[in-house]
């Protein structure tokens, strides 16, 4: 089959590369329909994790399922199905608690002490092939497959926004805590920042501030129904106030990650998280969903090489603040995100700019990585219809 390899910073190419097999009698095999190109995957592409060479890329996956193990109960040949960028096995101590994304038995216990959680095509993340391909296999199939509705194919571009970034965009705002009424800023304007502004507006929030530098992706966010905030018109803590009574915003979402970076384009990895702690008020929650990585040798600076920040503790601890964190769980949301696509109550592949075969996936990812203006969300078709 072809898939998308990534052979070091910024080389991808497109590969013919053996088709994905039955390992477990538990797994399956999807064909894929539709796979997404993710913020989450530049941190590979650009060198910024120790992803290995050689590996498929590719974590949003969706597709039709082609080959069936023996112990797999509930899912056919022929079904549609959305896949979690989670690999969870559904019966460890935190799958159980629907803590889908820090599985314990897919985990790669070799990463840290303790660790928790698996995805595909992922650095640190377990072996699982990513979906960048024409095929892949699906562990735990009964657990990790998303049964899509007949319109599965007229409607894929909402559809494949629930293998991660619409249930990521609408954990971030669970971790912030929002509230119907309550106001909420949201930063970073990319695919993920947009999705959480779309499910702060489903929630019932009396205002969303969305922040990014990026016009073309605020625009994106005042269609979506956003108040856009501009880095480059001043400090982000002052321009909410103002719009908030003065206090700041009752709660905050952060949707850019550690390769946050100042107006000059220089990466200052506590840049968002200190401005978050400053424009959200007193005892307001913040739900941080952009990724931090425990360590990164080629950060510009010596705390960031250790997977540090420099982050206003005490300003934190004075305003009462809370915040939650890591990757989402994904099988928590998207069962019932998928109905209300399904219903006609929300359209997340409105973000959706380019619908591209598999064969242009490495420029694409050229454009995305350099955030070129028009470039917000890409999805790939990687099986002619
Ligand atoms: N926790 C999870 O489960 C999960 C899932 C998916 C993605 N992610 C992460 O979410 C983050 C965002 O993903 P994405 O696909 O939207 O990525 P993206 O890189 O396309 O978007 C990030 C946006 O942040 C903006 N930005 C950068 N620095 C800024 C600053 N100082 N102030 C304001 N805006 C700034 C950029 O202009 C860009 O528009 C990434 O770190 C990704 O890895 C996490
Ligand atoms: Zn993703
Ligand atoms: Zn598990």
């Amino acid at each position: 089959m072809k898939a998308l390899i990534f052979h070091g910073k910024k080389k991808v190419s497109v590969d013919n590369v053996p088709d994905p097999k039955i390992e477990k009698q538990t797994d399956v095999i999807i064909k894929l329909t539709t796979t997404n190109i993710c913020g989450s995957d530049l941190h590979m592409y650009e060198g910024r994790t120790d992803m290995k060479k050689g590996r498929i890329l590719g974590h949003e996956n969706m597709g039709e399922v082609v080959e069936v193990g023996a112990a797999v109960d509930t899912v056919k040949k022929g079904d549609h199905i959305s896949v979690p960028f989670n690999v969870g096995c559904g019966f460890c101590a935190n799958c159980e608690r629907g803590l889908s994304g820090f599985c314990l038995t897919c985990a790669d216990p070799t990463v840290m002490p303790g660790m928790a959680g698996a995805a595909y095509g992922f650095a640190d993340m377990g072996p699982y092939e990513g979906g960048q391909a024409q095929y892949m296999r699906v562990p735990y199939a009964d657990y990790n497959c998303l049964q899509l509705p007949p319109d599965a194919e007229e409607k894929h571009r909402d559809y494949t926004m629930l293998s991660d970034i619409f249930p990521t965009g609408w954990h971030s705002t669970r971790l912030a805590n929002l509230e119907p009424g309550q106001s909420i800023v949201i930063f970073g304007a990319g695919p993920v920042g947009l999705m959480a502004a779309m499910s702060a507006r489903i929630q019932g929030a009396s205002q969303i501030f969305v922040v990014d530098g990026k016009k073309d992706r605020l625009e994106l966010a005042r269609k979506i129904g956003a108040t856009p905030i501009d880095t480059m018109n001043g400090e982000v803590g002052d321009q909410i106030r103002e719009l908030t009574g003065g206090y700041g915003a009752d709660c905050g979402s952060e949707c850019i990650g550690y390769q946050c970076h100042n107006a000059k384009g220089k990466e200052v990895p506590n840049l968002v998280m200190n401005s978050l702690v400053d424009a959200v008020k007193a005892t307001g929650q913040i739900g941080v969903i952009g990724v931090f990585v425990p360590k990164d040798p080629d950060a510009s600076d010596d705390l960031a090489k250790k997977g540090q920040i420099a982050f206003d503790f005490g300003k934190f601890w004075f305003k009462g603040q809370k915040m939650g964190t890591g990757q989402c769980n994904v099988k928590t949301y998207n069962r019932r995100l998928r109905d209300l696509i399904h219903v006609g109550k929300a359209q997340p592949g409105i973000i959706v700019s380019h619908e591209l075969p598999l064969a242009q996936a490495p420029d694409a990812y050229q454009h995305f990585d350099d955030r070129d203006a028009g470039w917000t969300k890409v999805i790939l078709r990687p099986n002619p219809a």
